[in-house]
């Protein structure tokens, strides 16, 4: 074994030992393992491996030489029982327990790549991480060019830092076919999440077949339009009458299911109460509170209809729904959603107000209150647990009630003793910009979420009990779709901010390195190349920061050197991106000087801060003189505060589309 000392950073970790390679060299895998070390020499793939299992891993290993054989071409046998000399072996024997429901061990010398984990899980996520020491190659879906497939010797302790591992993707406002959301499903496995957060039902559309309510999807799976303002051919979600939307058959379900299974994916379910209901009151107005008249939304928010807990039959029809809900999805998390809940409708429903009041409920709040936990009891009494958004905690939280933290409220509850999900905005929501450049992106729904900020997600809330910790499951990123009706734009904007999520919620916060981060990422994408995967490229290049030691409260020149890190010439778009502080900083202008020599500039109101307005400065320039020196400058002044600091970036046009 050779390691060489000065390049290697060993780190401690509640009584876990994690090294973490940072040599040119090391393997690229995403996430992080807990604990590699690197060793001289290689295992050799060959067309004489096998795949060899215990019978309790077969299945892995079955899927594992599936895998192998597809870009490597050689016929990969799977045998029963003990290994020879440069096979794969995949067992549970002696495998250590501490290493929980999904760690595993691998290890690969010149003649063996061994892995040993105590349940399937680990040794799925085992091969996928044997898989990533891989050539890139090796995810190509047919036969590679390559002559050899070198594995490098190294010893792996693997094991999540959270159970909770997530990615949701909104099918209603736009709808995904099974093919689609399998597609979701490999990718995912690929980066070890383990939660497919599927968001089934919401005004846009209800996707799941209920079979006692076939209106759902006769009547609440459809739209008059793809909606959104997007155009007729941004999507091929259409039905045969021509009508925008689509639903997935209980077969289709227990097909997708069996499939995540499979990969050691959990899909949790979510079927939207009492608010984003239209889809649902639109097939049975009769269960509806609200003006009426309740019609699928071409746009979202423009009809406060939501269930009425007054009507006879409401939760009747919620629990049949939720009844058959249970019976195709065995996740113990059930989401009922809960978020976003006009109040108006019970306002002014004299049947709610009188529930109120027979229910001694003072506001709209205690009554949905009162709505969750009827429905939290359901669900309990079945064995499962109910999830919803922040917003369940208003009026007091369920007893057992698990809470989606995407707008607060999850350290407070977990605090209380309820299982979180982590997913604030801030740093989960894949339907934010992932550049302030917006002219540079496919339509967003606004936010700013670059990969650098997804990648410096901490789950564990600030202000956690330290016994609480257990509390906070995990982590999540969303997906919601008014702006995205294609797979390819789905995954422009999952990808790779879902690989910085992975490592997040699976590698040890101390092995969380964005410079090595950035390092393995550019061999991840030739991995997603492989894969057909339209991950979004990062073409921005650092100019410079500011720092709040230059910030002044009247406006102040700041200047940065750009001799080399501007290559490109035509149209360049320079960001502020703040980073810090409590203060942004309002810009006037920026320019670009060569030789000193004012060239190009974009003179208006900017602001960079928690809320930035307009920090994007646009600029051409037409071509470079050799030899000239560039500078680029910024007229800046804090707003209201000088503590701010941030980055300046460059960007232009990519030539690959993002998205249509
Ligand atoms: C949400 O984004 N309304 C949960």
């Amino acid at each position: 074994m050779k390691m060489n000392p000065a390049l290697v950073a060993t780190l401690g970790l509640s009584g876990w030992l994690f090294t973490l390679s940072v040599t040119a060299a090391a393997p690229a895998i995403i996430p992080a393992p807990q604990k590699m070390e690197v060793h001289d020499g290689v295992f050799n793939l060959t067309a004489k491996t096998r795949v060899c299992t215990d019978g309790a891993s077969r299945t892995n290993g079955e899927y594992l030489a599936r895998r192998l054989r597809q870009a490597t071409g050689y016929a990969i046998e799977l045998a029963a029982g003990k290994p020879g000399r440069a096979d794969i072996l995949l067992t549970t024997e002696d495998a250590r327990a501490a290493l929980g429901d999904e760690g595993y061990e691998l290890n690969v010398t010149p003649d063996s790549a061994v892995i040993r984990a105590p349940s399937q899980a680990g040794m799925f996520y085992g091969a996928q991480t044997l898989l990533q020491l891989l050539p890139p190659a090796i995810f190509s879906s047919t036969v590679a060019a390559k002559a050899d497939w070198p594995i490098p010797c190294v010893q792996i302790e693997d094991r999540p830092r959270f159970p909770w591992r997530g990615l949701m993707l909104d099918v209603s406002r736009h709808f995904f076919n099974v093919t689609e959301v399998k597609r979701c499903l490999d990718l995912m496995a690929l980066h070890k999440l383990n939660t497919f957060h599927w968001h089934l039902v919401d005004d846009s559309g209800w996707r799941i077949e209920i079979k006692k309510y076939p209106k759902l999807t006769r009547v609440g799976a459809w739209r008059d339009g793809v909606g959104f303002g997007l155009a007729t051919n941004s999507t091929t979600a259409y039905g045969p009458d021509g009508r925008y939307g689509g639903f997935y058959t209980q077969s289709d379900i227990r097909e997708v299911v069996a499939y995540a299974a499979a990969q050691h994916i959990t899909i949790v379910p979510e079927i939207e109460m009492p608010g984003h209901s239209l889809a649902a009151l639109a097939a049975y107005p009769e269960f509806g509170s609200g003006p009426g008249p309740f019609v699928v939304p071409l746009q979202a928010g423009v009809n406060p209809g939501i269930y009425s807990p007054a009507k006879a039959g409401t939760f009747e029809f919620l629990q049949d729904v939720l009844t058959e809900v249970f019976a195709l999805f065995p996740s113990r998390y059930i989401h009922i959603g809960g978020d976003e809940v006009p109040k108006g409708p019970w306002k002014n429903d004299a049947e709610c107000q009188a529930l109120m009041q027979r229910e001694g409920l003072k506001n709209e709040e205690e009554l949905q209150s009162w709505f969750i936990r009827r429905i939290e009891k359901f669900v309990s009494a079945r064995g499962r647990t109910l999830l919803g958004w922040s917003e369940i905690l208003q009026g007091g939280l369920a007893q057992n009630a698990a809470v989606m933290d995407w707008m607060g409220g999850g350290r407070e509850a977990a605090n209380a003793g309820h299982d979180v999900v982590m997913s604030p905005t801030g740093f989960c929501y894949f339907d934010y910009c992932q550049s302030q450049a917006t002219a540079l992106e496919p339509r967003a729904i606004g936010g700013f979420l670059p990969l650098e900020k997804v990648y410096a997600f901490e789950p564990l809330p600030e202000g956690l009990l330290p016994d609480k910790a257990a509390h906070v499951l995990g982590c999540q990123g969303n997906v919601w779709t008014e702006y995205i009706a294609a797979m390819p734009h789905v995954e422009y904007m999952t990808f790779p901010r879902a690989c910085a999520l992975a490592e997040v919620g699976w590698s040890p916060k101390p092995a969380r390195n964005w410079a090595d981060f950035s390092r393995r990422l550019r061999t991840h994408e030739r991995r997603l190349d492989h894969l057909g995967v339209n991950y979004r490229q990062d073409n921005a290049v650092r100019i410079g920061e500011w720092l709040p030691s230059q910030i002044r409260t009247q406006f102040v020149t700041l200047e940065w050197d750009t001799t080399t890190s501007i290559t490109a010439t035509g149209k360049l778009f320079f960001s502020l991106n703040y980073s810090k502080g409590g203060h942004g900083v309002r810009i006037e202008s920026v320019k670009l000087l060569e030789d000193g020599r004012e060239i190009a500039a974009d003179v208006h109101d900017g602001f960079a801060g928690g809320r930035p307005r307009k920090p994007v400065y646009e600029l051409n320039l037409p071509a470079r003189t050799t030899g000239a020196r560039y500078q680029l400058q910024a007229r800046v002044a804090g707003d209201g505060g000088t503590d701010s600091s941030g980055v300046v970036v460059l960007e232009r046009r990519a030539t690959q589309a993002g998205a249509p």
